[in-house]
């Protein structure tokens, strides 16, 4: 009873995620056996299972051989959350770099952007440029995928690179994670942008200002007042939704990112709008609102890395275990504001589809309902209203590649 019932309540995976990285395969163990058992026990014990089963492991280790009871347990929930159809099916990748064609290279931006380019210069997305193909975990990498060249069209240049295209056919990695990385291929707005609508900073007007950033905004750029994009772009390279990548190339499975502490150490460039005022912090405001979009951008994006997923492996567990984590966070902090109903939303959605293999259509859906909550508070709230949560902000610290300049 006691054994059934835990293997049913980690059908989420939150179970593997804790006790086991090297999952047995278990194609073949699936029996309808299951089916009738996830019937019997429609229990809520969500708070007591972990318990249970920490428990019940120490107290099978008197009994049997850990790994006969592991290899039992999972292959149980495996074949369970297994199909052959999920693994039949093929995704092809997105991904989350600027599109070669409409790049421009930050030697460009840097014609404007000097303070900017210097701070960019000391960070690790600049140094990957020059550092990766040298190292010896990446060439590991590349040879366990059959990857050739890494700097040539490679699944690397999805996140670790910035690429311009050289000639028709041709396209040359010009760059680590750059500018536009983050604030999009800048081809189609970096003129626009910079204009001041033909006049200048003074006399343009208001309505021709906003109708400018407008126009930038169509084209593409991704501004910092657009936290939500900017923090789906963080993400989509930080959480390496790539199961191939992970599962076979051994790559590492995300990056322990938070949006707060990794923004506001050597990433930090604040020195545009307010040049006197040195390269500060964001405000308070700002990083209540980034504290919760960095949490609920988490919790979209690994649900969605979820979905993907094809093989109860090391991928799908860690991903897995991501959403765990940050809608734990979330609700943390929606417990310390709990007066806004897209923040209810928000929750509930992410508990909504169940965390395991075919099961793309709700976990899409449930992202989906994520991401568009989260813009429709950004809409009504700038942060004001959110000290409550200032002691679960990041202390500096904390902060990722903090130096003295940064301080
Ligand atoms: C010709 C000079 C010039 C170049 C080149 C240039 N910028 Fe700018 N950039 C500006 C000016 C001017 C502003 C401020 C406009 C304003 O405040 O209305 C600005 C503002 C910005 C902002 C802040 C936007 C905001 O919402 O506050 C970002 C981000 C930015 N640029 C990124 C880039 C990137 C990325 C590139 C390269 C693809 C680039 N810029 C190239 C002149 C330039
Ligand atoms: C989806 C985005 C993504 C792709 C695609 C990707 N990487 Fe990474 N890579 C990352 C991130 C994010 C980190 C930082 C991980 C961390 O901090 O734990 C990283 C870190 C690394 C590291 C450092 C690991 C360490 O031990 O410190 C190596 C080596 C590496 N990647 C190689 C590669 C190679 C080779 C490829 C292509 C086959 C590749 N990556 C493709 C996102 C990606
Ligand atoms: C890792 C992603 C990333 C990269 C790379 C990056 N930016 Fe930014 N940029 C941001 C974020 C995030 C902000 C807002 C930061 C904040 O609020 O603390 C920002 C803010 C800015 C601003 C507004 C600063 C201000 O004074 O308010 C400008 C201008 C800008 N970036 C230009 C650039 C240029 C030029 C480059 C390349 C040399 C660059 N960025 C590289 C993410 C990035
Ligand atoms: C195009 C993919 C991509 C985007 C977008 C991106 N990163 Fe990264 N980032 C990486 C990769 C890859 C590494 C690891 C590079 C390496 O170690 O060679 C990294 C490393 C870092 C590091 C250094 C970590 C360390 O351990 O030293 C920080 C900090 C960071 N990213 C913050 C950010 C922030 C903040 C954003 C969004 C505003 C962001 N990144 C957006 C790919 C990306």
């Amino acid at each position: 009873m006691l054994l059934t019932a835990s293997i049913y309540h980690h059908l989420d995976w939150a179970f593997p995620a804790i006790i086991c990285n090297d999952r047995p395969s278990a194609q073949g163990l699936r029996s309808q056996y299951f089916d009738k058992l996830k019937h019997l026990f429609r229990i809520q014990l969500r708070g007591a299972r972990r318990s249970m089963v920490k428990c019940f492991l120490s107290w099978g280790n008197y009994l049997l051989p850990k790994t006969i009871i592991m290899t039992a347990l999972l292959g149980v929930v495996t074949a369970g959350i297994f199909s052959s159809e999920s693994l039949a099916q093929k995704k092809t990748s997105k991904s989350n770099a600027p599109i070669a064609k409409n790049t421009k290279g930050p030697n460009a931006c840097a014609e404007c952007h000097k303070e900017e380019a210097k701070v960019w210069k000391k960070s690790q997305h600049f140094k990957t440029f020059r550092e990766l193909p040298r190292s010896k975990a990446a060439r590991d990498i590349a040879k366990r995928l059959d990857i050739k060249r890494i700097k040539s069209e490679s699944l690397c240049l999805n996140c670790h690179f910035t690429s311009q295209k050289a000639s028709k056919k041709k396209v040359k990695v010009i760059a680590g994670i750059s500018c536009e990385s983050c604030h999009g291929a800048g081809k189609n707005y970096i003129d626009i942008h910079s204009s001041y609508s033909g006049k200048t900073k003074e006399t343009e007007s208001e309505a021709e200002k906003s109708s400018r950033w407008k126009t930038a905004e169509s084209n593409k750029m991704i501004r910092p007042g657009n936290i939500y994009q900017i923090a789906k772009n963080c993400f989509g390279c930080h959480i390496v939704p790539f199961e191939k990548l992970i599962n076979v190339g051994k790559h590492p499975a995300g990056s322990s990112f938070e949006l707060v502490s990794w923004s506001q150490g050597e990433i930090r460039h604040n020195l545009w709008h307010q040049p006197d005022k040195g390269n500060q912090e964001a405000s308070i405001e700002r990083r209540r609102i980034m504290y919760l979009v960095g949490l609920t951008v988490e919790i979209e994006s690994s649900i969605r890395a979820v979905a993907v997923s094809e093989e109860t492996n090391h991928y799908s567990v860690k991903m897995a275990h991501r959403v765990d984590e940050s809608r734990k966070k979330f609700l943390a902090a929606y417990k310390l504001i709990p007066k806004f109903p897209e923040l209810e939303a928000i929750s509930a959605a992410s508990y909504e589809a169940g965390l395991k293999l075919n099961n793309r259509k709700a976990l899409t859906q449930s992202a989906d309902k994520i991401a568009s909550q989260i813009q429709i508070f950004l809409t009504k709230h700038d942060g004001k209203q959110l000290g409550a949560i200032d002691s679960l902000l990041p202390k500096k610290n904390s902060y990722v590649g903090r130096t003295e300049e940064t301080n």
